[in-house]
């Protein structure tokens, strides 16, 4: 799946020079007026964490205490950012080409007002983005107190700037959806990775508990699910769940590290190795596409990083990439922008967790907001040490036993400055980068196209 890229790893510094050139060429003048691409949505972006304590209300003040945790501190909300800079940019594209779904006529755009749709209706059950299916005492069950139950509030009257910026209220709530689907991702997260510290403050699993964790990151992950559904929108609703699934899928492949220590009844635990039960066989289990015959090192290494892109693509492009789709099937795009939208979120994605893997390496405790250089510790071969087993053998070892003996720690991290682990993982990002930009230029030229492309090289650029 993802042997093409790679041979992407043959790289050399006068290739990175020319990627980088391009890169800047790659980005319009226009987009220099941008100091931020925050400025282009700041009012959505502001209200977002408003927006989301809507959705995540309860009538257990514990447990909105926990699931409110993370949108307390400043996150990147890099997520909801892309899907609203796309939104708009997509609403660039002239109505009469924006005609593969009909629009809701709920969700207003400054061109359909221009056409005469009224902007002032008022929902009607089962409509709008906040308006219920199922009877209210259902889904209040057994405490029918309304504000228990924020869901069932009536959706409020459709904001100005909505009509203004031309993004959708479904686009909006996307935004929303897939912060809350990433903020439950890190709850769990942060227990798997037993964290102590993010965003600047103590984890939620320090903070709470791991169970009031975990019961948070359900709760919100249920809570997306309402929302989800009440985008009214099969294809939507198909995405967005399927990116839960692969959340999950890629941390499993986190767990498991490497194609090379498979061993399938067993698993790492904390340090140690535990025998999982064996299969009863009365569920018919496939075997998935990585258990092969490792025969040489060459084969290895690439196997390897094809296991480390796709566990790559399933922990964090899937989201990116999957929410861009959903934005533009939202707008009414064709297909060919829904293409490229969703590879643009892709491309971006791999990019942004490469960097993540290589600040992991770089950067200070203070500078990343959460424990740096604890990959390893962790027992995980990402990019840099990777491309440094490609040229030291011996390190497939160490990279087997995830870096567990005395001493494997600080050889990996000066295997991986010998023979230039970082500069190489560097320069696989940058040629995401490159495709992501590449995807935004079959959209019309606009500032929020511009911002895009300003975001995307910031993200090869951040130190956290
Ligand atoms: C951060 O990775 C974690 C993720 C991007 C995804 C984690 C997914 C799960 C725990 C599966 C459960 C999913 C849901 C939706 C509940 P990291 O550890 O590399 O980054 P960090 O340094 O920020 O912790
Ligand atoms: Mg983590």
């Amino acid at each position: 799946m993802f042997s093409r890229f790679t041979r992407l790893r043959c790289y050399s510094s006068s290739s990175f020079k020319t990627a980088i050139d391009t890169a800047e060429k790659l980005v319009s003048p226009s987009s220099t007026k941008f100091n931020d691409p925050f400025s282009i949505v700041s009012h959505e972006m502001s209200n977002l964490a408003k927006s989301i304590a809507n959705l995540i209300g309860s009538g257990h003040p514990t447990l909105n205490r926990v699931s409110s945790y993370y949108f307390e501190a400043e996150g990147k909300n890099v997520r909801p950012l892309i899907v609203l800079l796309l939104s708009k940019a997509l609403s660039k594209i002239p109505i009469e080409q924006r005609n593969r779904i009909s629009i809701d006529k709920y969700d207003v755009t400054e061109q359909s007002h221009i056409k005469g749709t009224p902007t002032n209706i008022s929902s009607i059950a089962g409509k709008s983005v906040d308006d219920s299916l199922s009877p209210l005492a259902i889904l209040h069950g057994i405490n029918p107190k309304v504000i228990l139950d924020p869901l069932s509030k009536p959706m409020d009257k459709l904001p100005e700037f909505d009509i203004l910026n031309g993004i959708l209220p479904k686009q909006r709530r996307l935004a929303e959806i897939v912060e809350m689907i990433h903020t439950a991702s890190l709850l769990h997260d942060d227990v798997i990775d037993l964290s102590d510290s993010r965003r600047g403050r103590p984890s939620g699993n320090i903070a709470f508990t791991n169970k009031m964790a975990v019961l948070a990151g359900d709760f919100l992950l249920g809570r997306a699910s309402v929302a989800i559904s009440r985008l009214r929108n099969p294809e939507v609703i198909e995405l967005l769940s399927t990116t839960i699934a692969n959340l999950v899928e890629g941390e499993f492949m986190q767990l498991k590290n490497t194609v090379i220590n498979e061993v399938d009844n067993e698993i790492n635990n904390d340090g140690e190795s535990k025998r999982i039960p064996d299969p009863t066989g009365k569920v018919p289990t496939k075997q998935h596409e990585y258990s092969v015959n490792l025969v040489n090192h060459d084969t290895n290494v690439e196997a390897a990083f094809e296991y480390y892109l796709h566990k790559t693509y399933l922990k964090t492009a899937s989201l990116m990439s999957k929410s861009c789709r959903a934005a533009a099937v939202l707008s009414g795009a064709q297909d060919d922008i829904i293409e490229q939208s969703y590879q643009f979120g892709r491309n971006l994605g791999l990019c942004f967790q490469i960097v993540d893997d290589m600040l992991d390496y770089t950067s200070s405790d203070t500078q990343f907001g959460k424990p740096s250089q604890a990959d390893l510790k962790l027992g995980l071969a990402t990019a840099p040490i990777l491309f440094a087993w490609e040229k030291e053998p011996k390190l497939g070892e160490l990279i087997a036993r995830k870096f567990n003996q005395p001493g494997d720690v600080e050889i990996a991290r000066k295997s991986v400055e010998k023979y230039n682990g970082l500069e190489k993982t560097r320069e696989m990002a940058t040629d995401y980068c490159l495709k992501a930009l590449n995807n935004l230029r079959f959209l019309p030229e606009s500032d929020a196209r511009s911002a895009l492309e300003l975001l995307t090289n910031s993200i090869l650029t951040r130190t956290k």
